[in-house]
């Protein structure tokens, strides 16, 4: 039987949501599943002609996250099947999952399948909060049953995703998360977990901003629950987000 691996960046749990449905549904064998949010230095696995790559990340302003895409851009599989697939928290995925499948394409992969799923947003929570939902679940259900047709048929070709060359500028959103002295237990979760190292271990509660890529993780690993985004500008900027992203969209998803 196949051999499934799974690469991915998941800071807040929802990508790995994801990768974890899809790769069950494509039934194939689970051989290794790597989060690189738990350590972005990890040597990546070696893939031979069988396995199936499944490629994952979340959304960052319209982008893979870069630190991220630059991993990515290491893994090489001349003719090895792969799935792209991108989470995105309900505004928009713009070139982030053209940006994916370039990537496996230029290190020599059959791309067969490339999907955009919705999920809660990270930043904002309100938005798409109960995300990935029952239709959600069916959206990659299906996508999974129909990347195991396409590879079981053999099937290549080019995919046409959405997104345009030059990709969207990137640009760091500007906001990071703090600890609160008052709550803060000093147990350093979030200093071991930051996958760029932003926050110190002299002073937990305070965040390198020229570091932070304001993934969140510090904020979901926080046992308890002392990190938060905060200040008038996040107020005003998730006010203004909440209202205009709201409104649902779905999962968008293409196979040879
Ligand atoms: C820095 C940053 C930028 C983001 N930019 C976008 C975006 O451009 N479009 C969007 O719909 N969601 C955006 N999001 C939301 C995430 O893509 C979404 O919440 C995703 O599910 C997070 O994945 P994770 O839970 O695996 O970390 C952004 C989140 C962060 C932290």
């Amino acid at each position: 039987m196949k051999k499934l691996i799974c690469i991915y960046f998941s800071a807040t749990d929802t990508t790995r949501m994801y990768v974890d449905l899809l790769s069950k549904a494509l039934g194939y064998h689970a051989a290794e599943s790597v989060n690189l949010a738990d350590n972005l230095a990890v040597k990546l696995p070696a893939l031979s002609s069988d396995d199936v790559l499944v490629l994952a990340a979340p959304v960052y302003g319209g982008r893979l996250p870069q630190a991220v895409a630059q991993r990515f851009r290491e893994l090489k599989g001349p003719g090895i099947k792969s799935i792209a697939m991108v989470v995105f928290g309900n505004r928009d995925y713009d070139d982030a999952l053209l940006e994916l499948t370039d990537i496996l394409t230029e290190g020599g992969f059959d791309v067969i399948g490339a999907g955009a799923f919705v999920a809660r947003h990270s930043i904002f929570p309100k938005v798409a909060a109960a995300r990935p939902d029952d239709e959600d679940i069916r959206s990659v259900t299906k996508f999974a049953a129909q990347c195991r047709k396409t590879i079981e048929n053999g099937c290549t070709g080019q995919l046409k995703v959405k997104g345009k060359h030059p990709y969207k500028k990137t640009a760091a959103v500007g906001l990071c998360p703090v600890g609160d002295p008052r709550r803060c237990d000093r147990c350093l979760r979030c200093v071991k977990k930051c996958p760029v190292g932003a926050i110190s271990d002299s002073d937990p509660c305070k965040t390198d901003s020229k570091l932070c890529i304001s993934c969140g993780r510090c904020i979901s690993v926080c046992p308890t629950h002392t990190r938060h985004y905060e200040g008038v500008k996040y107020k005003l900027v998730g006010a203004i987000f909440t209202a205009l992203f709201s409104k649902r969209k779905d999962a968008e998803y293409v196979t040879l």
